[in-house]
């Protein structure tokens, strides 16, 4: 038998391979999410569900220079990404929850997290109803989801409860609100209102676990580099810049720069981290913050 950490690897937590729609298996799993989804496969969603004002593109020269053609594309790709990076977290969920099951210390923790799995499964299904392309690491992948998978690998316990249940629950909740309140789709507002539900008992449970925790020294350690790498990753992405280089011609670093500034990039970058820190303030015992902080890590990284 192999060991714990062997199952746990980045490649099943985020490619698990998958099976023909027509084999037994799929459809016993077809039935019963049905009776559990509130989505049914969506072959018409629009190509685009979040428009150019979410990302103040209308603000930048460098968008607003490109044609209307090449700008439509670029907001396809990023409605895809976005979809992605959804349907990544809720694949990751599935080996989370598998690992807690495992590390549980009563039968009631056991079925929390078995509850908690269940309803990544449910998440992974309702957003697949609105993924129409083949959802592909090489152009769908953003730089959060290393960390994230490390910390499934080989973090301890309570450096999963921190990192996976406080941070990054919390930091999801933001983002799904987010994403939600500028979707004008309302079939998948429908489903964000509903996972929303349910991410904020997974990060409610997450509190609730870590003050009942007390931390070793190793865990201490984990938690402080995973959230530098979990930052550092989150303001490492620069999707909109790369896709529109990728669909047009290189851009100069003054054109970035440009870009940057007409779309106050750094001010909403500087209220995201703050808002991750609060986050972390509210499962804070151990001056951890407070050690985080004299690092740099809450500061815009060409910023700081
Ligand atoms: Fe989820
Ligand atoms: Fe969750």
């Amino acid at each position: 038998m192999k060991d714990l950490k062997s199952y746990l690897t980045i490649d099943s937590s985020f490619f698990s391979k998958e099976i023909e729609p027509s084999s037994a298996l799929n459809q016993i799993l077809d039935k019963g999410m049905g009776l559990y989804t509130i989505s049914h496969k969506d072959l018409h969603v629009p190509e685009v569900l979040w428009e150019k004002e979410r990302y103040q593109l209308e603000k930048s020269t460098v968008f607003t220079s490109l044609d209307p053609h090449i700008q439509q594309k670029v907001l396809k790709r990023i409605t895809q990404l976005n979809l992605s990076l959804s349907y990544f977290i809720e694949k990751s969920g599935h080996n989370y929850g598998a690992k807690m099951i495992l590390l549980a210390d009563s039968i009631q923790e056991k079925s929390l997290y078995c509850m908690f799995a269940a309803e990544e499964a449910i998440h992974l299904r309702e957003f697949s109803n609105f993924i129409n392309f083949t959802v592909d690491p090489k152009v769908h992948w953003h730089p959060m989801l290393k960390p994230l998978a490390k910390v499934i690998h080989e973090g301890e316990k309570n450096t999963c409860l921190y990192i996976i249940q406080v941070l990054l629950e919390g930091f999801g909740m933001g983002h799904y609100n987010s994403l939600k309140n500028d979707c004008h789709y309302s079939p998948l507002v429908d489903v964000f209102n509903r996972i929303l539900k349910d991410e904020a008992r997974h990060h409610g449970a997450g509190l609730i676990l870590v003050k009942e925790s007390q931390l070793k020294k190793n865990e201490r350690e984990q938690i402080f580099e995973y959230t530098r790498e979990f930052l550092t990753a989150l303001q490492s992405a620069n999707w909109i810049l790369n896709i529109i280089e990728e669909n047009s011609s290189p851009l100069s670093q003054a054109q970035r720069a440009k870009h940057y500034e007409e779309v106050q990039y750094y001010a909403l970058m500087d209220k995201r981290l703050h808002s991750l820190k609060e986050i972390l303030l509210k499962a804070d015992r151990e001056n951890l913050v407070a050690d985080l902080e004299r690092e740099g890590v809450f500061k815009p990284l060409s910023a700081a």
